[in-house]
């Protein structure tokens, strides 16, 4: 579908057109793509754009905030490899962005295997298109909010044995589960899947961003299907409950285990925030599995 776009340019009327993908209401934005283009993508629309542009008013360090939890990601993932995990779940991929987690995985052992699980279907085609790169990576197109129909998935258990530690992945993700879809019930559910010495990741916009960034942020889901919910240091930590968390904690992620410079060298706290942290399962025997 092509999407007419007319704007003002200097005092002048431009018309623009944009390609839709099949499916994609160009009026919404979507998480995915409004992600893309914070961390400098191209696969967004005309409204992404717009949306990340008014946060970016308020909170001019969304985009390094945006690029920080990226690579939280990857160190995490690194990390989890490095201490042994061999499959993956990525919950909530987003459109490709490099380096993958499978790249990262397979750059200290190049058998791990990785699952990637979106519910939207524009990343899910980007996904089996640029990520599923060989057999032990695939792409899952589920809810999360359901966590037995992707525990349950016959893909995801072709490639991901749950007698052995799972590396989850649930990075920029949870934000978008409301408190009535209780994201620490579900993480549980996921939790009581997998093995000991299991590890999760988990990346969460926070409550102590600026409270205009957050009123922007609302704002501009207020007419989407998708809902965000800013939570605090004490609710995310309550997510993780269960996990033993690997050190520095819950931080910023641009802290999380990070040797480079400091991305907000004057000591200004982010407008934007998002807190990230890694939490190991104990001992424990996997196996029970809802249906939610
Ligand atoms: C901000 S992006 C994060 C991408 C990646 N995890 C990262 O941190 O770099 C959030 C992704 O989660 C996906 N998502 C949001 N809610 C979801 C749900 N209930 N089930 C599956 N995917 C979801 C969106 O489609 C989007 O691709």
């Amino acid at each position: 579908m092509i999407n007419t776009l007319t704007f003002v340019d200097g005092g002048v009327a431009v018309t623009e057109l944009e390609r839709v993908p099949p499916g994609v209401d160009p009026n919404v934005p979507s998480s995915a793509r409004v992600y893309d283009y914070l961390l400098g993508g191209k696969d967004n629309l005309a409204v992404d754009r717009a949306f990340a542009d008014r946060l970016l008013a308020v909170a001019p360090d969304a985009r390094t905030t945006t690029r920080a939890n990226r690579a939280f990601l990857v160190r995490a993932v690194r990390l989890m490899a490095k201490l042994g995990i061999r499959q993956f779940i990525d919950l909530g991929t987003g459109m490709p962005a490099s380096p993958s987690v499978h790249e990262v995985a397979h750059g200290i052992d190049p058998s791990a295997s990785v699952v990637y699980v979106d519910y939207d279907p524009v990343v899910c085609l980007h996904a089996e298109v640029l990520l599923s790169s060989g057999e032990n990576v695939t792409s899952v197109q589920a809810d999360i909010r359901r966590p037995g129909s992707v525990i349950k998935d016959p893909e995801v258990n072709r490639l991901i044995d749950f007698s052995e530690p799972v590396g989850l992945l649930m990075v920029g993700v949870l934000h978008f589960v409301t408190d009535e879809e209780d994201p620490a019930g579900l993480v549980g559910e996921f939790a009581d899947r997998m093995a000991g010495g299991s590890h999760l990741a988990i990346s969460h916009a926070m409550a102590e961003s600026a409270p205009e960034a957050r009123a922007q942020w609302s704002a501009g889901t207020a007419n989407s299907p998708t809902q965000s919910t800013f939570r605090s240091h004490a609710e995310v930590l309550a997510l993780l409950d269960g996990f033993e968390l690997l050190d520095p904690g819950l931080v910023p992620v641009q802290d999380w285990r990070n040797d480079e410079l400091p991305l907000f060298p004057d000591d200004t706290p982010p407008r934007f925030r998002i807190d990230g942290a890694v939490g190991r399962l104990g001992r424990r025997t996997a196996g029970r599995g809802d249906d939610r």
